[in-house]
């Protein structure tokens, strides 16, 4: 183990699904890891790694307890989809073990995919989760009045229709919606379209989406 990460858990972001978007920096932690903790998602993207794999389930919390005791025995590397730094596992690990016991390597976001796919810069955005949230339908529609470009992320149950429902039950429809669909992913689909349209669509898998004022 090099005396840097000795004792360390390294976060590392694995992109938005495909290999191709790996950074070598994270391959590199990822290859001489003792121990490897990541949903099987993320697992399955390395096949031929020789560390010990343990599947992330809804475990979240005791997982953590579990990492900060191999941390000083192996190298323990936690896999962590698109950045580690935007919704994610991380704030957890790193509250609970402390900042100094983490090295976090960055990965791209699926955010940063989204706005790429659409050619949009996304340094004047405001961002929200509704991964495993759906408390926050105020703050969606008081973010997507107050700023021209929103990113967010969904899941099964806040899908971009029921987004869109929120929208319009507040007098929301001159917006543009782009739901980006398993991005980088051989099933990726993105489609533009507006909110009544974004009502009726039905999405499967992974789902970002931005709301943009119309030009
Ligand atoms: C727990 S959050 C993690 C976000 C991650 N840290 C990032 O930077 O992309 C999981 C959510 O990210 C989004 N996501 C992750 N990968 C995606 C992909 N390939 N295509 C579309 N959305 C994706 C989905 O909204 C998914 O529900």
């Amino acid at each position: 183990m090099a005396e840097y990460y000795k004792n360390k858990v390294i976060i590392v972001g694995c992109g938005p699904g495909q290999k191709a978007y790996i950074s070598p920096k994270a391959l590199y932690h990822i290859k001489r890891a003792g121990i490897i903790v990541g949903s099987r998602r993320l697992l399955k993207l390395f096949p031929g790694i020789n560390a010990k794999k343990i599947i992330l389930e809804k475990n979240y919390r005791t997982m953590i307890d579990k990492i900060g005791k191999w941390r000083s025995q192996d190298q323990v590397v936690v896999l962590v989809s698109g950045d580690p730094c935007f919704f994610s596992y991380t704030k957890m690990i790193v509250k609970v073990l402390g900042r100094e016991a983490c090295v976090i390597i960055p990965g791209i976001s699926s955010m940063q995919l989204a706005f790429a796919a659409v050619g949009e810069c996304w340094d004047d955005a405001c961002f929200m989760s509704l991964h495993g949230r759906d408390t926050e339908y105020e703050q969606l529609v008081k973010k997507v009045r107050d700023y021209s470009k929103v990113g967010i992320l969904t899941d099964s149950k806040n899908t971009p229709a029921v987004i869109a429902g929120q929208l319009i039950k507040n007098g929301i429809r001159e917006r543009r919606m782009v739901v980006c669909e398993n991005l980088s992913l051989p099933e990726e689909r993105i489609y533009d379209i507006d909110i009544l349209s974004a009502f009726h669509i039905r999405t499967k898998g992974i789902v970002v989406v931005i709301i943009m004022k119309k030009q």
